[in-house]
Order: structure tokens, then sequence, then C-alpha cells
């Protein structure tokens, strides 16, 4: 397994894999990776002969009280996981390398950026886009691969690889979720087994929600929304931040769920003092 740490390496490995022929898909993390990074990585290794996996904590993206500096680091396990799911190179560049100083630019993406976790979260979005636009510089890839579980992340990366005209397939592969219906991510690591009980709830809450669409004949959003909180209600030791029925293409609020469009259910909830989110998109018909 080839670590690259430079930019300039970087660039160069990517023009000398299509100079000879090959594709190249990559998958962009903060690493801790977990089965549901996993899974996009092995994806991106059936679609191409080159995957590129980007480990890298990235600060912009973290707010000042949020955890940037206990955010879990495992680079050589990272190596491991990814290494077994068909991975050929990771690049793991230091801040320094991403943000050397001087370093001013930022992309701000819009009103899908400012609502729901862009409100909770400001500035969250443009550090996200920024970086996602920097690593696929620097890794020149055909294909980038992210899951569903950061599914205001998925628009926003979207919208910005679009705005920009960025040559890029963007793939948005399912949630992998615990047999509880948990989703994973790097912050259950945060989690007692108590509290990862607990954070299912938010999944419980989520099937619910799109039960009541799914057969009913006219459902209202607010309908939606009231029986996801009441399950999640009954978990004193869930604190949400909201619940809520969406347009699933920009976020707005919905009076009544058309089919044809289809919808988003996305919960952000802290157990203790860990954020969790979590989504279901119910597909247009
Ligand atoms: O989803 C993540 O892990 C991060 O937000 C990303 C896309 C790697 C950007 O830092």
């Amino acid at each position: 397994m080839e670590v690259l740490t430079t930019v300039a390496e970087m660039q160069q490995l990517s023009r000398s894999m299509v100079s000879r022929g090959s594709s190249i898909g990559c998958v962009p993390t903060m690493g801790a990776l977990h089965p549901g990074h996993a899974s996009l990585i092995k994806k991106s290794a059936e679609d191409h002969p080159v995957t590129v996996t980007s480990v890298f904590v990235n600060p912009t993206q973290f707010g000042p009280t949020e955890d940037f500096s206990s955010y879990p680091r495992s680079l050589d396990r990272d190596i491991k996981i990814v290494a077994e799911n068909g991975g050929t190179h990771i690049f793991a560049p230091s801040v320094s390398e991403m943000f050397p100083g001087g370093y001013s630019t930022e992309i701000s993406v819009g009103a899908i950026a400012d609502v729901l976790e862009g409100a909770s979260r400001p500035g969250h979005f443009a550090g996200v886009a920024t970086i996602v636009c920097k690593l696929l510089n620097a890794m020149l890839p055909h294909e980038v691969y992210f899951g569903q579980k950061d599914y205001q992340q998925t628009l926003v990366v979207r919208k910005m690889i679009s705005d920009l005209l960025i040559p890029v397939r963007v793939s948005i592969l399912p949630t992998i979720r615990e047999q509880s219906g948990l989703a994973l991510s790097s912050r259950n690591q945060y989690l007692t087994s108590e509290q990862m009980l607990k954070a299912s709830t938010i999944f419980k809450a989520l099937a619910e929600g799109s039960k009541i669409i799914k057969q009913g004949a006219t459902v209202y959003a607010k309908e939606v929304e009231l029986a996801m909180q009441t399950i999640l209600g009954l978990e004193a030791d869930l604190e949400v931040e909201y619940a809520v029925c969406v347009d699933p293409h920009t976020l707005a609020v919905m009076e009544q769920i058309s089919k044809s469009r289809g919808a988003a259910l996305l919960i952000a909830a802290r157990v203790g003092s860990t954020r969790l989110i979590d989504n279901v998109i119910i597909e247009a018909q």
C-alpha cells in the first residue's frame, strides 16, 4: 500500500496512471475507517483499477467547540482496511500541505448549505466544500464516492462539483448500519454500549416516518415529523436537534408529500456529548 503525503506526488501518480490507461476512483475520508467507508472503497475498487482513499482530518469543517483535536486518528489501522477492501493508494497529507501559510480561498455553496447542519454548524459546509474541491484537485479522480449517511453533505458536494464544472462523476452509496439500525459513524467510537442502544432510536424514528409515507395515500410532512419526534421523545437520554421531513433535492420545508418528488427524513440528535445524524430518503415514484 502506497501512502502519499504531498499534493505534488499525488497529482504525479494520478497523471501517470491515467497516461497508462487507468481510471481512478477516490474515497475522501477523515480516517477512523469503518465498514461504511470499506463499502465505498470496495465499490471503487470494483469500478476502477486505481482507488485512492484520502485520510485527512480537515480542521476547517470543525467549529471552535467541536471535536477536532479528539477526533479519532488511526492511520495504521486505516491502511489495513483500505488494503483489505481493494484500495490501491492512500493520500494522507498534513494540515500544512493542504492549508499552507497565506491560504485564504473558501467555497460558499449557497442555500443548500445554510439550513439544518449548516444552521447548527456555521462554516461547516464551506469547510467541507473547500476541502473536497482541493482533494479532487490533488487526486484527479474520474469518480468520487460518498456515503448517504451525510445526506446534506452529498447535496452540497454535488452542487459544488456541478457549479465549478469539476470533471468527476459522483456516486452515493447506501448507509451501512449496525444490526440495531444505528448508522455506522466514526463518532460511534465515543459511545458506550448503553448509549449505542439509545442511539438506535434515531433509526427507529426514521423507519416509522418512512412507513407512514409508504402506507399513506395523502401524507403531510408535519404528520411524519410528529411521529418521528414521538418515538425520539420516548428515549429520555436523546437530545433532539431536528427531526424533519423535507424536499429531498432542496431540503425546503414541504406541506404535503408528493410521490413524484419523494422526501428526505433527516434527524440530528445528541447522546451524551456525541452528536449523531442519520436519514432515510423516500425515492420519487
Ligand atoms: O465525510 C467526511 O468524512 C468529510 O466531511 C469529508 C467529505 C472527507 C471532507 O473532509
